[in-house]
């Protein structure tokens, strides 16, 4: 690789959640503050990052399986320099060395800051290098970061997570809570509006106990009131809230609130108290209901989604059942299912009664049949309705029409010019399916 244009290229992959994707946008502004230019491709690159995911076992195989694919471009190219960032290389650290002995560096999560001395480090030589995170160190600095969207900004508000779900290992990979400051997150947000960003989501892992680490004064309550008073931002987000910590009049003060979307996305996981229990995730099923009623009494047009993981040890077909029968009753508006996945340190994995794999995949397809069916039918009773549509840009399916989202979040395809991408258009929704809904952009613009 002696063509010095591309050792001065970078390429970042990333696996995972809306968190990675918000991680891989601070590590490309501090790679670029280094002078490093963004690759086209991967091929282009003179440095491949690979910001990972491991919340599951095949999110692990996805990268293991592209890993392996990289030992040929580093034997043609020696000088290439490959890294593992983010949870994945958190739980396996040194063992990435063992398993792929051409990697550079391992860098677990949270340690962005540290990418221009380490990367100098690899290039003087000094590689293969390894630097994880430990649990309770608070490492956050505030660094740069670069959008590729104009339109729409991912704001994380608290990383980490204090709750240990017996499923889960993102309390092992990603550290205990620490929220960011309100003054800090209204002086970036305020950026954004001036910057002509239109809708903001607010990342963390569990949303609602936003600032219970930085005292008793601050709350996400409060939090998205301060928001909400800025101009200029036209829609709040914010993923994932946690059913156990949503208080019943958090949804009064969302409904008060002019800019926050009637969106909720509440991951029940299971329909049944037995499981709910074991799952450790401190809510009956009848309590999720009970937010469902509040939800639906102030807002009725609100949309809810929800997560849900079938084939948890020892979950019997009666208690699937239980999940099949809360999608029926609640009538979710979407829901992310999946199959569970034991992964290490976590309590579940320890469980006797692992439910085989076959097992687990039968009852995952039936979940998802009776979703499609409630989701179209949910799209369906859309159909004749005019939605405020934020427009993103155009069809990655058709380059003709147009993409955006209604404020429940259902995505909206419909004709339109270049000059409405980042406003808010009226549309007139003429059909439902089970992946969104097609209109027409008749009526007149809002902003
Ligand atoms: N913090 C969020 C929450 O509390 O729901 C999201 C956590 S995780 C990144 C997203 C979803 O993955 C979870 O809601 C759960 O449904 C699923 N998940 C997590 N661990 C899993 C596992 N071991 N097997 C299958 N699904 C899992
Ligand atoms: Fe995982 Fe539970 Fe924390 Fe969500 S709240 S990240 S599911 S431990
Ligand atoms: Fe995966 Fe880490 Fe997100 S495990 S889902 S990338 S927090």
């Amino acid at each position: 690789m002696n063509n010095p244009t591309l050792k001065q290229s970078y390429y970042i992959q990333t696996y995972g959640c809306q968190m990675n994707v918000s991680d891989t946008e601070v590590m490309e502004a501090v790679l670029e503050q280094m002078n490093f230019t963004k690759a086209s491709c991967i091929e282009e690159a003179g440095i491949i990052l690979f910001n990972t995911c491991c919340v599951r076992e095949n999110a692990d195989l996805k990268v293991y399986g592209r890993l392996g694919e990289l030992k040929e471009n580093k034997r043609k190219n020696p000088e290439l320099i490959i890294g593992v960032v983010g949870c994945l290389s958190q739980k396996d650290g040194a063992n990435f060395l063992k398993r792929f002995p051409y990697i550079d560096l391992v860098l677990g999560t949270y340690k962005h800051g540290r990418l221009p001395y380490l990367i100098q480090e690899v290039i003087a030589g000094k590689g293969p290098i390894i630097e994880l995170s430990e649990r309770k160190v608070r490492e956050e600095e505030e660094l740069p970061v670069k959008r590729e969207n104009e339109i729409s900004a991912y704001v994380p508000i608290s990383y980490g997570c204090d709750q240990f779900c017996a499923f889960c290992i993102v309390p092992f990979v990603r550290g205990k809570q620490r929220s960011r400051h309100p003054k800090t997150l209204m002086k970036e947000v305020q950026n954004l509006a001036e910057s002509g960003y239109k809708e903001i989501t607010l990342l963390g892992q569990n949303v609602n106990t936003y600032g219970f680490d930085l005292g008793p004064e601050h709350s996400f309550d409060e939090l998205l009131k301060l928001l909400d008073g800025l101009d200029g931002i036209e829609r709040i987000r914010y993923i994932t809230s946690h059913p156990k910590f949503f208080p019943l009049d958090l949804v009064d003060t969302i409904a008060r609130l002019k800019k926050v979307c009637e969106h909720f996305h509440l991951p029940l996981q299971s329909g049944d108290d037995e499981v709910l229990k074991r799952m450790r995730r401190g809510y009956t099923y009848n309590d999720y209901k009970k937010l469902v009623h509040r939800i639906r009494a102030l807002i009725p047009h609100a949309s809810i989604t929800t997560d849900l993981i079938v084939g948890f040890p020892g979950e019997t077909e009666e208690q699937f059942q239980k999940t099949l029968e809360a999608y029926q009753e609640i009538q979710f508006d979407q829901a992310f299912m999946f199959s569970y996945s034991p992964r290490e340190k976590t309590r579940a994995a320890a469980f006797e009664n692992q439910i085989p794999e076959l097992e687990k995949k039968e009852r995952l397809h039936r979940l998802i049949a009776c979703s499609n069916k409630i989701v179209e039918k949910k799209n369906k009773d859309q159909v004749g309705t005019i939605q405020e549509i934020l427009v993103e840009g155009f069809s990655k399916k058709n380059a003709n029409r147009l993409t955006g989202r209604t404020r429940t979040n259902r995505i909206v395809v419909f004709d339109g010019s270049q000059e409405m991408i980042g406003t808010l258009q009226k549309i007139h929704i003429e059909n439902g399916y089970s992946w969104g809904l097609e209109g027409n952009a008749a009526v007149s613009s809002y902003a």
